[in-house]
């Protein structure tokens, strides 16, 4: 990666009409239904974005959606990047650094996670206070990363407290039931194993998930505030554990997305 390409990319994205987004959105799986409160619309597929990570078949859809939501410029990302797909934590998080570019000022994360916690149920969202990064690696382990910013990244309060509180305000005031805690990021694609479930709990993890980690670290190394929220799509009890169902975690994700979406629209309005 060189600055020269992240320049290129976003020029390509500005000539299509990304003008001076304010927020970027990342969308999680089955998390897509928020693309359709976005006001006119302008859309780049990532096969057409220079120097974009290239797609694979799962990919084909993915694509960036420029227009107005809660009455500002949003830039969205439908689909991301994922380490389990062969993709390396440069590649990942690379949208992240073109958004930035575009000028983006916040950033929104979703992703559909599993409940670590018991006391978290399928269908609860989890505002991500803090998190573990257990994917064994790093996004800023690249040679020239002093030309981006710092190597040595403070993640003291990765999570901005101040979009934090406006969140749980706005959960509290429209009665949205939202709980609390921390993310682990693993690699994948395969899920955990009872005895991994059980040493996430140890490790302090109130839900656990393949994403967000990577777009967080460089959030941070941006400077760029950013919140996440998961949409907890299964409950990964160790002595009571039921074969993965992953038509079911879409659906679930589904059913708990207009939740999110309000959640997001209305933050969006606030800040
Ligand atoms: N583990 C990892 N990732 C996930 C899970 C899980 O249980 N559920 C949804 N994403």
């Amino acid at each position: 990666m060189t600055k020269k390409q992240l320049e290129e990319s976003a020029a390509y994205l500005k000539s299509k009409g990304f003008e001076k987004p304010e927020i970027g959105i990342v969308l999680g799986t089955g998390l897509g239904q928020l693309v359709t409160e976005i006001k006119d619309q302008t859309v780049a597929h990532y096969h057409q974005i220079p120097y974009f990570p290239l797609a694979t078949v799962e990919f084909h859809s993915g694509k960036l959606i420029f227009g107005s939501l809660g009455g500002k410029k949003v830039v969205v990302m439908q689909g991301r990047f994922h380490l389990y797909e062969g993709y390396d934590f440069v590649d990942i998080t690379y949208p992240i650094r073109v958004m930035h570019e575009l000028g983006i000022q916040k950033l929104f994360i979703s992703n559909a996670a599993g409940a670590i916690n018991l006391d978290y149920k399928k269908g609860d969202m989890m505002l991500i206070e803090d998190h573990i990064n257990l994917q064994g690696g790093s996004p800023l382990a690249f040679k020239n990363v002093g030309e981006f910013g710092e190597r040595f990244v403070d993640m003291s309060e990765p999570y901005n407290l101040k979009m934090r509180k406006v969140i749980e305000q706005l959960a509290d005031k429209h009665n949205i039931s939202l709980k609390k805690g921390v993310y682990a990021s693993v690699v994948g694609p395969q899920l955990e194993t009872k005895a991994e479930y059980r040493m996430l709990k140890i490790l302090g993890a109130d839900a656990v998930g393949m994403s967000t980690v990577p777009e967080v670290i460089v959030a941070n190394h941006l400077k760029l505030p950013v919140v996440a929220i998961s949409v907890l799509t299964d409950e990964c009890d160790p002595d009571n554990l039921q074969p993965i169902n992953i038509e079911e975690i879409i659906k679930i994700a589904n059913q708990t997305e207009p939740k999110m979406v309000r959640l997001f629209k209305e933050l969006i309005e606030e800040i």
